[in-house]
C-alpha cells in the first residue's frame, strides 16, 4: 500500500512572519482531526525554513525544499545545497518544477544530477513532470512523459528507484484554475508509472508515490485522489490558505 502524500508548494510566497501566521493556524485545524494514513510536508521557501522546521518539530508535519544545486559546498553564489536543507530537518525536496524549467532552464539531465545529489544526502526527491499546452494538443503527451521519466529519472539503483516521488504536473493545469480532469491525471500518471516500470520493474514502480498538480482546489481533489494511479497532489496557491490546505489534506 502507498502511504497518500499531500504537499504544499509555496512558490515565492510567505515572509516569516506570513509562515508562522500559516502555520499557527494550520496546526489548530490539523490537530483536531486525526490523519495518520497521509503524510503532510510543506514546502516553503529556503527563509522560511528554518522558522517552520522550529514549529513543526514534535508534529507529524513534514518539510521540503522547493529547489536545491547538485553540489555539496563551493563557489556557486546564490544556491543552497543539499546539506543545508538536511540541516533544516528536510525530508522532502520538489526538483524540476515547471517553473524551475521554465524560468532557469532547467533540462532533464540537470534535474537528474540534482535527484541524484538528493537521495546521495538523504532526501526524497519530488520530481515534477508534465506536458504544456501545445504538446497536449499536438498528441504528444506520452512521448513528452516518457522523455521526462527516462531522462529526469535515470541512474538510480533499485533501492533509490522505490523512493522518489514523481509529481505529474501538467503545465497548463499550473496555476491557471484549469485542473485536469481525474480521468486526463489517471491516463497520464499509469502511464507514468509504466514507463517507470519499465526502467526499473513493476516491484518498484508499484511502490512509488505519482502525485497530481495543477489547480487543486478542496472541491476537485476528492475525485482525483480516488483514481488508481494517484497518490497524493502537489498543491500551489491554494496551499497559502491555511483552511483551504487542511480542507485539502482531509478530503
Ligand atoms: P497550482 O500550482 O496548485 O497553483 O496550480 C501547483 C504547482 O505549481 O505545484
Amino acid at each position: 500500500m502507498r502511504k497518500q502524500l499531500i504537499a504544499a508548494n509555496w512558490k515565492m510566497y510567505k515572509t516569516i512572519l506570513e509562515t508562522k501566521d500559516f502555520i499557527d493556524k494550520f496546526l489548530i485545524l490539523i490537530k483536531s482531526v486525526n490523519i495518520n494514513n497521509r503524510e503532510i510536508v510543506l514546502c516553503p521557501p529556503f527563509t522560511s525554513l528554518y522558522v517552520a522546521s522550529e514549529m513543526l518539530k514534535n508534529t507529524n508535519i513534514k518539510l521540503g525544499a522547493q529547489n536545491m544545486y547538485i553540489e555539496e559546498k563551493g563557489a556557486f553564489t546564490g544556491e543552497i545545497s543539499p546539506v543545508m536543507i538536511k540541516e533544516l530537518n528536510c525530508e522532502y525536496v520538489i526538483l524540476g518544477h515547471s517553473e524551475r524549467r521554465k524560468y532557469f532552464n532547467e533540462t532533464d539531465e540537470f534535474i537528474n544530477k540534482k535527484m541524484l545529489m538528493a537521495l546521495k544526502y538523504g532526501l526524497i526527491p519530488i520530481v515534477c513532470i508534465g506536458e504544456t499546452l501545445q504538446e497536449r494538443e499536438e498528441n504528444k503527451t506520452f512521448e513528452v512523459l516518457k522523455y521526462q521519466v527516462e531522462n529526469s529519472l535515470a541512474n538510480l539503483t533499485h533501492e533509490q528507484a522505490a523512493k522518489i516521488v514523481i509529481a505529474y504536473e501538467p503545465v497548463w493545469a499550473i496555476g491557471t484554475g484549469k485542473n485536469a480532469t481525474p480521468q486526463q491525471a489517471e491516463e497520464a500518471q499509469s502511464f507514468i508509472r509504466e514507463v517507470y516500470a519499465n526502467m526499473y520493474g513493476k516491484d518498484v514502480a508499484e511502490r512509488i508515490r505519482i502525485l497530481y498538480g495543477g489547480s487543486i482546489k478542496p472541491e476537485n481533489f476528492k475525485e482525483i485522489i480516488s483514481q488508481k494511479n494517484v497518490d497524493g497532489g502537489l498543491v500551489g496557491g491554494a496551499s497559502l490558505d491555511p483552511e483551504s490546505f487542511f480542507k485539502i489534506c482531509c478530503v
